[in-house]
């Protein structure tokens, strides 16, 4: 038998040594602008490099992810004020290490004095703007009871230490990024419209540069009242007032009562498997996770990685999975606390196999024949999602919303902060299209103290019992594709994950029937192949800005930050 030399053992030890630099993210860099390489310990990864740093801070003072999460949250109110918030709403989905599962829906609701036709003019027909801009636009908050049912639950280190960061970069401002200060100076005639006395985002002096400091005085004393108060300090007292104070400035409906009286919701999630790996991912009142099930299983039956990422077969494949299940968002899916959505019907594997049967290869299958309806889509998105693993592997994945970019455009004077445009999500009237050229009927239509259909998709994926991936994106209707189309591109194309988000993507929601695609997603020949059976293919900007973690089979941790925005993985 051979000895150990006691040079060899010290070889193996600097192998073993380099090893463990290789995997705590000296590979930094490599990836991309916003990539930080792999972990050991734990990650974040969101919308803006500050609220990302605020999250794993947390995680390295000894809190767990639920901790980080709600810290990240609240700095993302003050660092990332398109979607970041206070004033608005969302969902989360978390996973305990030991593999508990739970979702909390923290969606805004319609106020109590909402009804049905509150945005339609005296001929039946939907004043767009009304339920876009200003006061009238806005559902009442959940954010803030959501991070203090959160926490309350699950979270570890005090209230107080989880929202000071926040606090800390309102007061002392942090320096705005390039995309930022662009932004901000494109959105300059809507606040002044919406906010003639002021706020922190207009700068009356010049436009916004690079670097720049915003500091949000009126935001902190807000945050420092949460801090103290806990959701008394936002659904009570001087903030509640100030939001009373500022709906009676353009005929808005929520009050003090539908403030004291909001209430976030624990929720049992969806789950669901694909080629051996389980999705856990939210229910209803967001249609994101039943959605993303019915897709997975519509291609689950369909060989993708031997047809190729993007290629003709693929595509087609997709788009027909996503015209039915689209149909299917439109007709069947609402708040399930008023509308009874039949979640296990859509979910049960024959129904979208015998969905998919009517699909032929030979043509597009028209979307007025999966149900009828005709009409135009735009876009325009702002949401953020973000991503958190703990050094246990509790995992937390979070989408939050204002719905539009900056929501209403009103800033609460007084208390600093943006309120939603999350009314525009409910079916205004049936078949008239939403923001995101969205349909809707019954099941989405407003009632009072109903919350509003969502699309967002905050999703975990279980390999073999344990953690595989956290995930999720903003991006209106497209985010369910986006989620869809990031899981397939690690689970069938076999890609890491920072590949997985910057990849290019693709889009059909059923109506209008086209498909939207990145610039560069199909190549010339596929696009023509595809044209030939009927697609209307039609190129758009950004689909997506996916920000997700995945295990390795190492045991490290992978960050994806979408290469679209400022996003920013960091791990220890
Ligand atoms: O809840 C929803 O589905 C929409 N309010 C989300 C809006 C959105 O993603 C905007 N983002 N880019």
């Amino acid at each position: 038998m051979q000895k150990t030399t006691k040079h060899q053992t010290s070889v193996s030890f600097l192998i073993y040594f380099l090893a463990i630099i290789l995997m705590s993210g000296c590979v930094s860099g490599q990836l991309g602008k916003n990539n930080s390489g792999e972990y050991k310990n734990g990650m974040v990864v969101s919308a803006h490099p500050k609220a990302s740093e605020v999250g794993i801070e947390i995680l390295k003072k000894g809190g767990n992810a639920v901790d980080a999460a709600v810290a990240v949250q609240f700095a993302l109110a003050v660092v990332y004020p398109n979607a970041g918030n206070i004033g608005g709403g969302g969902f989360m989905v978390y996973r305990s290490s030991k593999g508990e599962i739970n979702a909390l829906d923290f969606r805004e609701k319609g106020p109590s004095s909402a009804s049905r036709d509150m945005y339609l003019d005296s001929t039946g027909n939907p004043i767009v703007a009304k339920s876009l801009y200003g006061q009238l636009a806005s559902g009442v908050p959940g954010s803030v009871d959501g991070m203090v049912e959160a926490h309350k639950k699950y979270g570890k280190l005090s209230w107080k230490e989880v929202i000071q960061p926040a606090i800390d970069l309102a007061q002392n401002g942090f320096q705005i990024t390039k995309q930022q200060a662009s932004e901000l100076n494109n959105m300059h005639r809507n606040f002044m419209k919406f906010n003639p006395e002021g706020t922190a985002f207009i700068n009356l002096e010049r436009p916004w540069k690079e670097n720049d400091l915003l500091v949000q005085n009126e935001l902190a004393t807000t945050l420092k009242l949460i801090q103290e108060k806990g959701r008394a300090g936002f659904y009570e007292g001087a903030v509640a007032d100030s939001i009373v104070l500022e709906m009676q400035k353009g005929k808005g409906l929520i009050t003090k009562e539908d403030l004291k009286n909001y209430h976030s919701v624990w929720r049992k999630p969806i789950t669901g498997t694909y080629r051996g790996y389980k999705i856990i991912t939210m229910p209803p009142t967001s249609s994101g996770g039943v959605a993303l099930v019915q897709l997975l299983q519509s291609v689950e039956p369909y060989p993708l990685k031997k047809w190729g990422h993007n290629s003709d077969s693929t595509v087609q494949l997709i788009v027909e999975a996503e015209r039915r299940v689209y149909a299917d968002r439109a007709t069947h899916l609402g708040d399930p606390d008023f509308y009874a959505v039949p979640v296990n019907e859509l979910l049960n594997p024959d129904y979208n196999k015998n969905r998919m049967s009517t699909f032929n290869w030979s043509a597009a299958t028209p979307s007025s024949s999966v149900l009828a309806g005709n009409v135009n889509g735009k876009e325009h998105e702002e949401t953020t999602h973000f991503s958190i693993v703990d050094r246990e592997g509790n995992a937390v994945s979070i989408t939050t919303t204002l719905n539009g970019s900056y929501g209403s455009f009103v800033v609460v004077k007084g208390a600093g902060f943006l309120m939603n445009n999350e009314m525009d999500d409910f079916s205004v009237k049936p078949g008239a299209p939403n923001m995101y050229g969205l349909v809707g009927g019954e099941a989405n239509s407003i009632a009072p103290n109903k919350r509003m259909l969502s699309s967002m998709t905050p999703s975990i994926v279980e390999k073999d019992n344990k953690l595989f991936m956290v995930v999720g994106t903003p991006g209106g209707s497209t985010i369910i594709t986006s989620v869809f189309q990031t899981i397939i591109n690690v689970i069938d194309f076999e890609m890491p994950m920072q590949s997985a988000v910057a990849a290019k993507k693709f889009h059909h929601q059923w109506l209008p029937d086209e498909v939207y695609a990145e610039k560069d997603a199909l190549d010339s020949l596929t696009t023509e192949k595809l044209k030939a059976k009927g697609y209307k293919i039609v190129l758009r900007g950004g689909i997506g800005r996916v920000d997700a973690i995945l295990k390795t089979k190492w045991g490290t941790y992978q960050g994806g930050a979408d290469p679209r925005g400022d996003d920013k993985a960091i791990g220890y």
